[in-house]
């Protein structure tokens, strides 16, 4: 189902950070939101799965959709070791022993599998994001936001895991949105980019990226030219 937002207003206090902004978001399909730092893309990721409430408008389309949701900061629970972060998002939707099959699987993933015991604290930044990532790949979602989500992480393994993400999304058909300042990554993932700038957050240009995705490693000729052409 295809998410709708409709002339959307959101302010903190006095300041308007959306205003009259309208999107339509496809299902099935990465979706980049592409613009400057406080520009907005988090506060309308917020308001899409509603973390946050609009002061006018509708979002439709979300009805009772499950979401994951990796923050641009990571959100752990400090007190709880990572294996525990993790459980604590997943147990209800795993038998007790499938529960430790995923986790321990999708901390290997992401290269943590040695700091399933360890707390978010003894962890740098990069690692937390991949934890984070980690709990929402394991979260079978239809609906997925990812706000800079490979932001520390090292280049080898982002790279895998652009991979394993492009290649989940679309075995599942989820709608996902993807938060970056990152061009090979946008280009490398996403099937329509939507540019933005701010205040108040105003679309500016949308395009849809052409280039089959398993293509894409492959073809760094034209993702040379439409990085050109879309990031001038
Ligand atoms: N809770 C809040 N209270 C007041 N102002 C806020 C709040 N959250 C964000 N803002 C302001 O709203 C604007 C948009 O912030 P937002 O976090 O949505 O930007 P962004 O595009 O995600 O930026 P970045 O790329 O740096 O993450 C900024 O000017 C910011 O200062
Ligand atoms: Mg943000």
């Amino acid at each position: 189902m295809t998410i709708e937002v409709q002339q959307i207003y959101k302010a903190y206090h006095s300041l308007q950070v959306i205003s009259d902004l309208n999107l339509s978001l496809g299902d099935n399909k990465i979706h980049c939101f592409f613009g400057p730092s406080g520009c907005g893309k988090t506060t309308l990721a917020n308001l899409i799965v509603g973390l946050l409430k609009a002061d006018n408008g509708t979002i439709a389309g979300l009805q009772d959709r499950r979401m994951a949701y990796v923050f641009q900061e990571d959100r752990l629970l400090p007190w709880a070791t990572i294996q525990e972060n993790l459980s604590f998002v997943l147990k209800k939707s795993y038998d007790k022993d499938k529960l430790r099959a995923v986790i321990d699987y999708h901390l290997k993933l992401v290269e943590l599998e040695a700091f399933k015991n360890s707390y978010p604290a003894e962890l740098s930044g990069g690692m937390r994001q991949r934890v984070a990532l980690a709990r929402a790949l394991a979260y079978e979602a239809e609906i997925m936001i990812l706000d800079e989500a490979f932001k520390g992480v090292h280049l080898e393994l982002k790279s895998a895991l652009m991979d394993y993400v492009g290649k989940y999304v679309e075995e599942r058909r989820l709608l996902t949105i993807l938060i970056t300042h990152d061009m090979e990554e946008a280009l490398y993932l996403a099937d329509d980019i939507y540019f933005f700038e701010g205040l108040p957050l105003k679309l500016i240009r949308h395009e849809t990226i052409d280039i089959p995705k398993g293509e894409r490693r492959h073809r760094a000729k034209d993702l040379a030219a439409y990085k050109e052409k879309l990031f001038r």
